[in-house]
């Protein structure tokens, strides 16, 4: 009841990852790079993504907030810093969605200062009409218009996260005060 729109259905996504682990691994050939998700969003990304890598691979972590439970973006805080070695690595960032491009920015800055070898980044998805940042990504699995989207990893006041595609919320939904009250109606579309 409260999905509107299913924007990208779990097919699509899947072949869209298979696509860029394909296009990933032939960029990485020879190399090992370090994947860095951002919690908590990418989590099913990332995890997707790196099995279907075929170039050896470690995995982090960075957590960074910007949301707090409502829809308009504030200001980006760290949650949690990389723990692994980056220097003279080969970083790649797998983000859930970049959207103003504060988060992703601020994260790349962060990196760079610590002299990887080289340092690249990837979304699932990109709103880049809500752009306030110039920022280069060398992925993209989808460029998607300016909604608010949930499932696929990604949350709406912590909920909606283990929906396998990625949708539209009603109006309602996201207006909603306090979105944090249980339901089971996320699976009822109708
Ligand atoms: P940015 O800093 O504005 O690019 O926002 C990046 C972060 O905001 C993402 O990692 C998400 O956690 C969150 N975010 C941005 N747009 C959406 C959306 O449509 N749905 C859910 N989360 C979003």
């Amino acid at each position: 009841m409260d999905i509107d729109d299913i924007l990208l259905t779990e097919e699509a996504i899947q072949s869209r990852i298979s696509q860029l682990g394909r296009l990933i691994s032939a960029d990485y050939r020879g190399r090992s790079p370090l994947l860095v998700g951002v919690l908590r969003g990418a989590v099913f990304f990332v995890s997707d993504l790196m099995r279907r890598l075929d170039v050896p691979c470690e995995l982090d972590f960075a957590a960074l907030a910007s949301y707090h439970g409502e829809t308009e973006s504030r200001r980006v805080r760290w949650r949690m810093k990389v723990e692994a070695e980056i220097a003279g690595r080969d970083v790649l960032v797998v983000e859930d969605i970049v959207d103003t491009g504060k988060t992703l920015f601020k994260l790349l800055r962060e990196l760079r200062k610590h002299q990887p070898s080289s340092l690249r980044a990837c979304t699932l998805l990109d709103k880049p009409s809500r752009r306030q940042v110039v920022l280069d990504i060398d992925y993209v699995g989808f460029t998607i218009p300016d909604r608010f989207v949930v499932g696929y990893g990604l949350d709406h006041a912590g909920r909606f996260r283990q929906l396998p595609y990625v949708a539209t919320l009603k109006k309602q939904v996201t207006c909603r005060k306090d979105a944090d009250h249980a339901t089971n109606s996320i699976f009822d579309r109708s």
